[in-house]
């Protein structure tokens, strides 16, 4: 018999739930919604309570998502404010800078009220009231959180653009949110190196509207290109302004952010996710998923640029006045112990990850880990793609020691939180299974081609939802048809998740991965049409297939097929020069891993080029080509085996 190393439970006595609350708990949730959700609306605190709890539907001509629809609160003030009382001068906030030798800050719940009121009322100084759009492209620095926070405290919308995405990702989302200001730094110091931020935005700032502003929060104190009338140092504004911001009243529908990531088609998608909803979602799945205790120091380590850094950096751990870590580096800088010495240095209890960060770390030296001391740790997360069984393995073992549950969590941009998770103390764990639903959360997996619902409980097919949550995404900004379409017709009835699911035996969920044009780098979502359009958009390219490749540390890696104009000759220069074309249009985790030149594509005789033989080339599996008969040209395909890149 294996030692049964996942059998936590019993590990964790005092946890929030144990199975049987799960089971009772679940039941409920799901028999009556209304009622399980009336109480669980209650973790806020609402300025006017909400009378209606639920009020939603997936029937494709009249899709609609409402929760607590009446109710009217303040973000920020559930963040902060209703925490003073008992916890001003508890930390809110560990910042923990790129560099080691920098001191890290401990940000209390009383300076962040001060911090977020001074931010805000600088934002008011620009102009920016309730309903405005304002773009945040910073670092992971405090600045990023009280940026955030005090567009809550405004009731303006932020979106929040990841630091190492483009200018021309970032004039896209300015453009396509309508924003009024952006907010930025000098520079963004990260592993050692420096990011010109400013610099950035001066460039994408060339497509935008002349109205829109910038402001510079000072970080790194290099020279920077300026622009009088538009540009504005935060700190000569916050000089002159008072540390205190009156909360606005937003209704619990009212959008709290704009979150763009990628589809199936070269747009980046808009989610807007709702201030009510979304923060009692967010609050409560961070408890009970890590099974968060006052007094914990959690610390997740995604960027606030994704959704992670949303809901599980700022959103849930604030909802419920904890201590939570922002880490502005990466976690090979200076060395591949930082992560640990981190834990270590701030005795970090839960700790949140992804699986390419793992396989990274264990691919180096087990004694990066061993050599710091461990013992604060009590429970580990995953997240952004499935976790390997070596990687899973290693994490418990070098990292938890044994005695953490690893809760491996499945949920998406879309979804505000956790949907499919283990509950620690409650949840059996199966290495690389997300287990089982969160509270109200309906999954289910149908046939691919017919789109019914498979009742066995063994089975495979394409995961979709049956039934709204709080945290669920309200529309795409700009675009309510293609929420409908994206979403909610290619399975009518059903919240479309994009992935592909197995559910074993004893009914625990494994994701597959997606089944659409979307592929996971690193735990990031890309879009093959995002990376097809950059490829199209250089000279030298006349056409342009992407797909996703098995990659050992990534996950998956890049694959482009690319058809050169006539008169282009294929060379490994070309391929650097696409490869550095595509990272400066989109941004460095798009960079192609393998590029191959290809006469023709595999079309159908209609012109649909078939991605099927592209992916099985791409992952060097020839034998199951699958019918090739239909294509314009059968002889393209022996040429792209013949010259595969990816040897
Ligand atoms: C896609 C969503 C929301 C977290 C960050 C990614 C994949 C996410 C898991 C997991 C297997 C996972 C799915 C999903 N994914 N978590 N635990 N196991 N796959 O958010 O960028 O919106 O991507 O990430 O394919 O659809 P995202």
């Amino acid at each position: 018999m294996p030692k049964d190393t996942t059998n936590h439970p019993d590990l964790l006595a005092g946890a929030h739930v144990d199975a049987a609350a799960y089971d009772r708990m679940y039941a409920e949730s799901i028999e009556n919604p209304e009622a399980f959700w009336a109480e669980h609306g209650k973790r806020i605190d609402w300025i006017k309570p909400f009378t209606k709890v639920k009020d939603t539907s997936f029937a494709h001509d009249d899709v609609h998502v409402r929760w607590f629809e009446d109710g009217t609160l303040n973000v920020a003030e559930n963040c902060i404010d209703r925490h003073l009382a008992t916890k001003a001068d508890q930390t809110a906030i560990i910042f923990e800078p790129d560099s080691p030798e920098e001191e890290a800050q401990h940000i209390t719940y009383k300076q962040l009220h001060e911090e977020v009121g001074r931010f805000a009322n600088v934002l008011k100084e620009l102009g920016v009231q309730k309903g405005d759009r304002v773009v945040l492209y910073l670092p992971m620095i405090p600045e990023a959180a009280y940026a955030m926070l005090a567009c809550a405290r405004l009731g303006a919308i932020h979106s929040v653009v990841f630091a190492g995405f483009s200018p021309d990702a970032l004039a896209s989302r300015v453009n396509d949110s309508q924003a009024k200001v952006v907010v930025t730094s000098d520079g963004a110091p990260r592993g050692g190196r420096i990011t010109e931020l400013k610099d950035n935005v001066n460039k994408a700032l060339l497509h935008c509207d002349d109205h829109v502003k910038c402001l510079v929060v000072k970080r790194t104190g290099q020279q920077v290109a300026w622009v009088a009338d538009r540009d504005v140092w935060y700190d000569d504004i916050a000089a002159n302004v008072s540390t205190f911001c009156h909360a606005a009243e937003v209704g619990a529908e009212d959008p709290l952010f704009i979150l763009y990531t990628s589809g199936s088609t070269g747009k980046p998608k808009g989610v807007v996710h709702s201030s009510g909803g979304y923060l009692a979602y967010a609050a409560m799945t961070h408890q009970y998923t890590f099974d968060y205790h006052d007094g914990d120091v959690f610390w997740c380590t995604a960027d606030v640029g994704w959704v992670t850094g949303h809901s599980y950096i700022v959103y849930g751990p604030l909802a419920n006045g904890a201590t939570t870590l922002m880490f502005e580096g990466v976690p090979t800088y200076p060395d591949a112990g930082r992560f640990w010495a981190v834990c270590e240095k701030h005795k970090v209890t839960q700790f949140y990850t992804a699986p390419t960060a793992i396989r990274l770390l264990m691919g180096q030296s087990d004694e990066f880990v061993t050599k710091y001391d461990l013992s604060s740790l009590k429970l580990l997360g995953s997240v952004g793609e499935p976790i390997n069984p070596e990687a899973w393995n290693w994490y418990n073992e070098v990292v938890g020691k044994g005695k953490c549950p690893i809760v491996d969590t499945w949920w998406q941009t879309e979804t505000g939180g956790h949907l499919i998770t283990p509950l620690p103390g409650a949840t059996a764990l199966k290495p690389g299974s997300a287990t089982k639903p969160f509270f109200g959360v309906q999954p289910v997996l149908l046939d691919a081609t017919s789109g019914e619902e498979i009742h066995e409980t063994e089975a495979e097919g394409v995961l979709c939802m049956k039934d709204s949550w709080p945290g669920q995404m309200r529309t795409l900004w700009g675009d309510p048809d293609r929420f409908v379409q994206a979403y909610f017709s290619d399975y009518k009835g059903y919240y479309f998740t994009g992935d592909g699911c197995r559910r074993d035996a004893d009914g625990y969920y494994w994701i597959t991965g997606r089944v659409d044009d979307v592929i996971n780098v690193s735990g990031h979502r890309m879009g093959t049409a995002e990376v097809e359009s950059a490829l199209v958009a250089h000279d030298a390219v006349s056409e342009a297939a992407v797909v996703g490749y098995p990659h050992e540390l990534k996950g998956q890696g890049i694959y482009c097929y690319v058809t050169l104009m006539s008169d282009e000759t294929p060379s490994d220069e070309l391929v650097k020069e696409l490869q550095t074309w595509v990272r400066k249009e989109i941004g460095p985790i798009a960079k192609p891993d393998v590029i191959q030149f290809a006469p023709g594509l595999p079309k159908t005789r209609s012109g649909k080029i078939m991605r099927r033989i592209l992916r099985k080339i791409a992952e060097n599996d020839f034998g199951s080509l699958g019918d090739t008969s239909t294509l314009a040209d059968p002889s393209v395909v022996d040429d792209l085996i013949a010259n595969r890149a990816n040897k």
